[in-house]
């Protein structure tokens, strides 16, 4: 015989029933509103076994007592960081950011012109929500255009100190990095151009090259961690709202709710900016759809 007919298969692997796994897909939907179906048990499976045996809990039944009965806030954070998709780029797919520049930035720079005019006095910032932000690539781009933009905007008097840029995540741990701006040298490969990351970006020393964005930059944003689940109105309102690659994991009743309270959140003629995969068709009619270059843009009328 040979030996390994012996041994179990996978002896410390947990064994995920169909009865837990619709306790925790409902659980885990509820609280983020990630969406796993019975498709997803194997993804579900895979990502929560390292925490069970990292946490030393009595399989998936132990996993689901600290989380679903007991409602421990440290084992909701690790299973919710689990299973988001953290997946993020500086730019990423490029032509949402010519969008920016070449549509967006001018019409909210066009309006604060106007206000400024009618009101003779500077009016309040361009504001600009990076709505599930990760590691914090995406404002930290929305940023970069804005200075890349300003020199070229021909309105006269609009400077960096008149944009403000709020970044939101669920996650603690993807927004403590994107807070202190520190990225390696692959990460900054994805994306950044060798000109861009000299000009927005400073290496620290170490053994290992790693790159923090500079403080111009980063006085340009405030994280904060905001669960798109909850109400958000209180966060005020915006002139542009990016929320990328993340609607793709709810169902269409939440994304639904969230475009709505998007919506509910624009100043008029402000801008939401989805991923390049998704679009609000049979989710909502509350937007006039403009296409600029490669990008679907959602204008709040
Ligand atoms: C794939 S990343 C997208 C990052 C960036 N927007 C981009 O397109 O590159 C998705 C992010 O959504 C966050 N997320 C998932 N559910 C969320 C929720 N209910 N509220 C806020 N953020 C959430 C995750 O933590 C993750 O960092």
């Amino acid at each position: 015989m040979d030996q390994a007919e012996d041994l179990p298969l996978n002896p410390a692997r947990p064994v995920l029933t169909e009865a837990i796994r619709q306790v925790l897909s409902a659980h885990i939907e509820q609280l983020c509103g990630i969406h796993l179906g019975p498709e997803k048990a194997y993804l579900l499976e895979h990502r929560l076994t390292p925490l069970i045996n990292r946490y030393k809990l009595a399989g998936f039944e132990g996993l689901k007592e600290r989380l679903v009965n007991r409602l421990d806030p440290e084992i909701r954070d690790r299973v919710i960081e689990a299973v988001a998709t953290h997946e993020t780029a500086f730019f990423r797919d490029r032509h949402p950011f010519e969008a920016l520049r070449l549509t967006v930035l001018p019409q909210a720079a066009k309006r604060w012109q106007a206000t400024r005019d009618s009101l003779g006095q500077r009016p309040r910032p361009i504001r600009i929500w990076s709505a599930a932000c990760s590691s914090g690539q995406e404002p930290w781009s929305v940023a970069m255009a804005i200075q890349e933009w300003l020199p070229l905007c021909g309105v006269p008097g609009l400077a960096q100190g008149d944009f403000s840029i709020l970044a939101t995540d669920l996650s603690p741990p993807v927004l403590s990095q994107a807070r202190e701006g520190i990225y390696t040298e692959a990460e900054v490969a994805r994306g950044l151009t060798t000109g861009q990351r000299a000009r927005f970006t400073v290496q620290l020393p170490g053994p290992k090259p790693r790159f923090q964005i500079k403080p111009e930059l980063r006085a340009m944003v405030e994280f904060r961690c905001v669960n798109l689940l909850e109400n958000a109105k209180g966060l005020g309102l915006f002139d542009v709202i990016l929320c990328r690659n993340v609607l793709i994991y709810f169902t269409d009743a939440l994304k639904r709710q969230i475009c709505e309270m998007f919506h509910s959140m624009l100043m008029p003629g402000g801008y939401l900016i989805l991923g390049a995969a998704e679009s609000l068709f049979g989710i909502t009619e509350s937007f006039q759809t403009e296409r600029a270059g490669d990008t679907l843009l959602f204008r709040k009328p």
